[in-house]
């Protein structure tokens, strides 16, 4: 296993090191003994677990911690760090009033996980924060039904930054073989020469709209990550444990194993659309690609965003100052009349010859145990979902 990125060519990570947070050896001892001193915030979301494993391997590089207050306005605002560079998402951590009273700028303090001390953060900022502005400004609505924005309000009334070290990743056996940092990431991608690598963002089954996609752009790179988001979605998206077993089943089917890799996307989803698509891509850079895909209303939910606002916002920074490449994909189809996959750019033909089933008619028919047709679904992804949706009856 590779222990520093200069044993790992390829493309510089963002801001251009990995800051990788996850303490080792002797500096865990230390912080761990240390710890059970120190003043508490209880992570209690799986979004801030989820972070913190961001934070432990370098995939929200440069980021080193939580945000302080002068980055956080600033990614809201202009979308960058105070630094300049590029941003999307802000990372925040938040407390309780009880427990920012104990809390000290400049001091350590520890996050707990169900007792546990997980982390410790060397607080250099506690500020307030105003949910609808953020809601607004990252998500485009402050409306409550929003899932993002529901999270905002669920959290404590203050925000704590500082730099993190991360003493245990409570996911590590979740997934554990497709479980890669983005050094091991970056190593693999290395091991096989690849130049250019395209990465899969997704948290859904991958239907053969999904796999159309990335079998385009296939053809055009090296080499694909199917990288799946593991780290807490809605209530109403399909498990990652279902998901996992669809994408090894395609996987065992339908893609070649010399130019396809299956490893997990830890991050929680925050369903901000656009802002999210950037997000996600600079997150990829980190793990090692070059290209990343971009479809019909990536990240959204509800009718909250345009279908092709997570296209149009990577305008808004200058060429290749993202430092990875969005391949941009129409909403794509099965057409009866080209006899295969098809999108709004490829194919001629009216409405009525193109394969639609909405997320509603497709739960049904899982429900009721009948396959959606093949040219919707591969058909051994329609049987897990089909056995998926019996068991919770
Ligand atoms: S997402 O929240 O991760 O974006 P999903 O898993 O549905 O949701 O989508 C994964 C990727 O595929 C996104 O880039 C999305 O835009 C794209 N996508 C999904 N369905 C289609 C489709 N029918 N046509 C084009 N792109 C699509």
């Amino acid at each position: 296993m590779p222990s520093t990125l200069k044993d790992v060519p390829g493309y510089a990570p963002h801001g251009g090191a990995l800051e990788i947070r996850m303490a080792s050896g002797d500096d865990k001892r230390r912080l761990n003994g240390e710890a059970a001193s120190l003043p508490t915030i209880a992570a209690t979301s799986r979004r801030v677990l989820s972070d913190l494993e961001l934070l432990a391997g370098g995939a929200v590089s440069p980021n080193r911690g939580f945000m302080a207050e002068a980055d956080y306005h600033s990614v809201l605002d202009d979308m960058r760090l105070s630094s300049g560079l590029p941003w999307s998402l802000p990372i925040t951590l938040s407390a309780t009033e009880a427990e920012a009273k104990n809390l000290k700028k400049g001091k350590s303090a520890a996050i707990t996980h169900e007792g546990r001390v997980v982390a410790v953060i060397e607080v250099c900022d506690i500020y307030s924060f105003d949910a609808d502005d953020e809601a607004t400004k990252t998500y485009g609505t402050s409306d409550r039904e929003h899932p993002g924005v529901a999270y905002l309000h669920s959290q404590g009334p203050r925000y704590v930054g500082g730099e993190v070290t991360v003493l245990e990743n409570v996911f590590a056996h979740e997934y554990a073989d497709y479980r890669l940092t983005p050094l091991e990431l970056r190593s693999k991608i290395a091991e096989r020469a690849w130049k250019t690598v395209v990465a899969f963002q997704t948290r859904n089954p991958i239907h053969r709209a999904h796999e159309y996609l990335t079998k385009c752009a296939l053809e055009i790179v090296d080499g694909l990550v199917i990288h799946p988001l593991v780290g807490g979605t809605k209530g109403d998206d399909i498990p990652a444990e279902t998901r996992m077993k669809c994408y090894e089943a395609l996987m065992a089917n339908y893609y070649p194993h010399d130019r396809v890799i299956l490893s997990v996307f830890p991050a929680a989803m925050r369903y901000a659309g656009p802002r999210e698509a950037i997000w996600h891509s600079l997150l990829r850079k980190n793990y090692g690609m070059t290209h990343f895909i971009v479809g019909r209303d990536h990240a959204g939910v509800g009718s909250y965003y345009g279908t092709y606002d997570a296209q149009l916002i990577f305008d808004e920074f200058e060429t290749g100052e993202l430092g990875i490449w969005p391949l941009k994909f129409e909403h794509s189809f099965f057409c009866k009349a080209c006899e295969g996959m098809a999108s709004g750019k490829t194919c001629p033909h009216e409405n009525d010859q193109h394969v639609h089933l909405s997320g509603t008619q497709v739960r049904e028919m899982l429900q009721r145990g009948e396959e959606p047709p093949s040219e919707f679904s591969r058909p051994e992804v329609a049987r897990i979902l089909i056995d998926a949706a019996r068991a919770n009856r």
